[in-house]
């Protein structure tokens, strides 16, 4: 099989959702680019404005579907197609391989295990694609079970996001800040996980979050709020809108306390 494969002295970085300017930004001129998939020559560069970057590209030529679902299958279980061109062709690839877990997950849940690829067409009869990829799931992408009625507002979906790629939660016996906590998403999601909550805020807290087990609202500007005021926390959240430079001088206040 591996003869029938062209490894690419190169690494496809797959930007993110609208944010394909930025991307191009931090790398150099692409050797190709297809649609928001930007491939580079040369070792694997740190880049921020990504969804998925794939590792190890490489090439494969095929004559029918059924040959190139083979040629993918033969390395692994899992690839994502992203149909940069000739979609109807790179989905029929994707049918003919095996389902992806790719439905709207209940959180918590921990990050998979199994390689997740992916692949796209370069021409009818040449595959572009890679086993190892950064993220785990199909083209950077998840889904949550929304929840409807409890939070406030949606901006928990933003923590739920952050602490699944981390793959780390708070939870009971710890401590947790959420500075420009309202109107409380994400102290919602926090205090859901059974963690204790302090929720800054100069604005006002939605009351039934208030009220949940664990929760103590501070309504304060919260940069004049100081490690000494609260003691020790085990996470620090902070969803409050300000400039850069001014959150990263009190975060820093907090990582050194
Ligand atoms: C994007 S909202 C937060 C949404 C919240 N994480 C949620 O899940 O509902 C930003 C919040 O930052 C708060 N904020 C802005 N500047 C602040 C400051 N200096 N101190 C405290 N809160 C601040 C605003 O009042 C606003 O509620």
């Amino acid at each position: 099989m591996s003869d029938t494969l062209n490894y690419l002295d190169a690494a496809c970085y797959h930007a993110a959702p609208s944010f394909t300017h930025h991307l191009e930004g931090e790398l150099p001129e692409p050797y190709r680019r297809d649609d928001e998939l930007l491939t580079i020559m040369g070792p694997l560069r740190h880049t921020y404005w990504t969804r998925n970057v794939w590792k190890k590209p490489f090439t494969a030529e095929f004559g029918s579907i059924s040959e190139a679902s083979k040629i993918l299958r033969g390395i692994q279980r899992n690839w994502a197609p992203y149909p940069a061109k000739l979609a109807r062709r790179t989905t029929l690839i994707a049918e003919a391989l095996p389902s992806l877990p790719n439905k709207p997950k209940a959180f918590p849940f921990s990050v998979p295990a199994s390689p997740m690829g992916a692949f796209t067409l370069l021409d009818e009869h040449t595959l572009m694609a890679s086993a190892e990829c950064s993220s785990p799931w199909p083209n950077g992408e998840f889904e949550f079970i929304e929840d409807k009625e409890g939070p406030p507002s949606r901006a928990y979906r933003k923590l739920w996001e952050a602490l699944v790629m981390a793959d780390a939660m708070p939870g009971p016996g710890q401590r947790c800040v959420d500075a420009g906590a309202c109107p409380g998403g994400w102290t919602w999601a926090l205090a859901g996980l059974g963690a204790e909550v302090i929720a800054i805020d100069r604005a006002p807290i939605d009351e039934r979050v208030a009220a949940m087990p664990g929760v103590t609202f501070m309504k304060h500007n919260a940069f004049t709020i100081k490690p000494e005021d609260i003691g020790p926390v085990d996470w620090f959240c902070s969803d409050v809108i300000c400039y850069p430079p001014a959150l990263y001088d009190w975060v820093m206040l907090w990582m050194e306390s």
